[in-house]
């Protein structure tokens, strides 16, 4: 298995990854109507506004991705000015079928952004989502030392993510890795690490 720079043409391969893992770190293809709105909002904007941070991994062609931000503020500003305007078009609040989609949605209508409080501290974050074949082997942590280790060379003093609150696998793999626990609500738990 190895990283490469995502392309723009990796999109349907990679949204559909978002899709197999969607539901807390298991497949989550039943609890969408459309099978692109996890892409839309955690893939997406990574591989068009933060290429330089975005790796997709090969087995045999996409099956996974590890996605980093350096500047958690600067990309939502960004998302608010180029990514959402169009998907708020394509996926107006009135049409919304069920409520995980809904959910989704609604957060591309009203993106929340994360507490000034973490990201002073710990202004990077990232996503990693490998699919079934690729998962059991040792690569998500060392994929994600790789990521750590170019936020760190780019400058990076801190890194944060946020993980389903009953993923206990990526929770585990976060800890051994040196994340610590910054809060735990509303289903998610928000994870944070130094860099230096
Ligand atoms: C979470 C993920 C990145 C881990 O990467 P991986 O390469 O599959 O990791 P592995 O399963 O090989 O295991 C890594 C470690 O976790 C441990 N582990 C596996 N399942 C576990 C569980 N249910 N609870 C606790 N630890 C677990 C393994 O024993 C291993 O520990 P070790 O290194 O001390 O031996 C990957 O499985 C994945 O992408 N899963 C689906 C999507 C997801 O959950 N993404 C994170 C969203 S925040």
């Amino acid at each position: 298995m190895t990283l490469r720079l995502a392309q723009p043409h990796d999109h349907d391969a990679l949204y559909n990854v978002a899709l197999l893992t969607g539901d807390g770190g298991a497949d989550g293809t039943h609890l969408f109507d459309d099978p692109r709105l996890l892409g839309e909002v955690f893939v997406g904007p990574y591989i068009h506004l933060e290429p330089e941070f975005a790796y997709s991994v090969e087995l045999d062609g996409p099956a996974g991705y590890v996605l980093g931000c350096l500047d958690t503020g600067s990309l939502e500003d960004r998302c608010e000015s180029s990514w959402w305007p169009p998907l708020r078009v394509r996926y107006p609040l009135e049409n919304v079928r069920r409520d995980s989609d809904q959910e989704l949605v609604r957060f591309i209508h009203f993106p929340e952004r994360r507490p000034e409080a973490l990201v002073r501290d710990f202004p990077s974050h990232l996503h990693i989502d490998l699919a079934p074949r690729a998962q059991g082997h040792g690569y998500g942590p060392r994929f994600l030392e790789f990521l750590l280790d170019r936020l760190t060379q780019a400058g990076s003093r801190g890194v944060h993510l946020g993980v389903a609150s009953g993923n206990l696998r990526a929770q585990y793999v976060y800890r051994s890795l040196g994340f610590q626990d910054w809060e735990n609500a509303g289903g998610e738990l928000i994870m944070t690490k130094e860099l230096s």
